[in-house]
Order: C-alpha cells, then structure tokens, then sequence
C-alpha cells in the first residue's frame, strides 16, 4: 500500500517568486522567511517521497467566478503554471500522476464528496511557489504531482469541519492504494492576512500561532469557528488557512512537528512553515 510520509504546511505570496527571480533570500527582508526552508528540505530529503498532493486555493487563473467548484481535483498528465498578473516568472510544467488522482478522485466520491474533475489544469502562485521553495532547483521537480484545490474565493466557502473531513478522507484513499508509492501531503495558503476592504493589511499573530499549535494537538479546535468567524480572526485571506486544515486532516492519527517557521509579515501576509508526520 501506498505511504503519507508526512505533510507540509506553507504561505504562498506572488512576491515571494519576484525574490527567488530576484535572488534575494539573504536580504533582510526576506531571509527570516526563506530561513524557515532549509530543515523542510533536509525532511524532504530523507523522506524521499515520490509524489505530492497539493491541497491550495485557485485565485483566479483556472477557475473563474462564473465557475468556482467547491472541490476539485487535477486528473492531467502535466500541470503548467501561467501569468496570473502578478508578474513573476512562470515555472516550467509539473509531472500529474494519473493512477493517483483517479484513484483519489473515486474513492472521495464514493465517500460522498462531490468532486469537479480536471483533465486539464493551469496552477497558480499557490501550487507553484511552494513547489519552488521546497525543491529550489527550478524545473527538475523530483515528485509527480495531484492538485486539489479548495474555494476560499467566492462565498459559500466550505466549512472547517467539512474540510477536515476531505483531508481525513484524502488519507484513507492514499494509505489504501495499491502502491509502493511516497506520497506528502502539502498545503498552501494563510496564515492570517487580508488584502481588501476596510482592514486590509489586518493580520493576528496570537491567533495564528494558537491555530499552528492547535494543528498539531488538536485539529479539530478550528472546526468550532465559522467561516464569518474565520474571516473576523485571521482576514479575508486568512480563511486559506482551510488547506492547513485539510492536509492534516489527511495524516488521520496523531502528529509529531517536525519542523516550524512563522514571520510577519511577507507583503500583507502572516507566512508560516510546518512539516508534521505521523508518530
Ligand atoms: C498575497 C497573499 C496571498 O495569499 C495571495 O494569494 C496573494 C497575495 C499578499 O500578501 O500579497
Ligand atoms: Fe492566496
């Protein structure tokens, strides 16, 4: 049967591939981020998965608000990021990993999740920068990849509890399927920020790094507050924090931290870094 070797937990911000283009991770407005990497790596490395599941939010470059499925996993032989608009470079295609997202993509309908599949797929900032920082010899990415992307775009958004309970059902499909296989979970989005309205610029430290805690201790803790909740504690934007959810959920027992990293703040965004495996 197929492995979770762990799950990583990370920002992404557009700005974030302008300072890997840019070459500027000693800078000292960055290097209290980019420090966070190194030990994520080196886990990576003894670890030695074969493939990643990305669990992120879309913002616009494959789903637009005229149809934004709530779930929705890639089924494409490649993935290719695009411009998005914020005028970072893109990043040469991305392996997909057939047998695993159809095998992913039936065993969660048949647990009642209803899933939009994508035989095609552009991946943005989110799937693509964390890819970056975690295997930074740009392009020789050494996993095959499946998307899932979540909606924290257009309202209803999907509650916390709900996205627990897809990334405890992600785990059971990848432990039961029948392959020798290293899979990591990743999820990207968060921690808090807000971009727009009235409180852009809002960030909570307290409360980030309550839920960082509380993601390893007590994940379900998150799932008492409601999406309006959420968005009052950690932003507009905060709410991505659901991915974080998500890929703990998909490492089912109970959870060692590996490694983690917080800095405030990465343009208006709270970034945080978490490797968790199984004890
Ligand atoms: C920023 C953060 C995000 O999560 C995002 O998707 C885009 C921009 C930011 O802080 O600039
Ligand atoms: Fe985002």
């Amino acid at each position: 049967m197929a492995k979770i070797v762990g799950a990583i937990t990370s920002t992404h911000v557009p700005s974030i591939g302008g300072a890997i283009a840019r070459n500027l991770q000693q800078d000292a407005y960055w290097k209290p981020f980019f420090d966070g990497f190194p030990p994520a790596r080196e886990w990576l490395a003894k670890t030695k998965p074969d493939i990643a599941v990305l669990v992120y939010n879309d913002h616009g470059l494959n789903f637009f608000l005229d149809k934004l499925p709530t779930f929705a996993i890639g089924a494409a032989p490649e993935y290719r990021n695009a411009d998005e608009g914020w005028g970072i470079p893109t990043v040469p295609p991305f392996q997909g990993d057939l047998d695993l997202s159809w095998h992913l993509i039936e065993s969660l309908v048949a647990e009642e999740f209803d899933i939009t599949t994508c035989q095609e797929m552009l991946v943005d900032h989110a799937f693509t920068l964390p890819m970056a920082l975690l295997w930074p010899e740009q392009g020789k990415w050494p996993v095959r990849t499946v998307p899932v992307c979540i909606n924290t775009v257009q309202f209803p958004l999907p509650s916390a509890a709900r996205c627990y309970k897809l990334g405890q059902a992600i785990g059971r499909a990848v432990e039961a399927w029948d392959s020798d296989q290293r899979v990591v979970i990743i999820g990207t989005g968060g921690l808090s920020h807000q971009l727009d309205g009235q409180r852009a610029g809002f960030t909570n430290k307290a409360f980030d790094l309550l839920f960082m805690e509380k993601l390893i201790s007590d994940p379900l803790w998150v799932t008492r507050y409601s999406i309006a909740d959420l968005v009052e504690l950690t932003g507009t934007q905060g709410v991505e924090l659901l991915m974080w959810l998500t890929a703990r959920g998909a490492l089912l027992g109970e959870v060692n931290k590996v490694h983690a990293n917080y800095h405030l703040p990465i343009s208006n965004t709270a970034s945080g870094l978490m490797v968790m495996e199984n004890l």
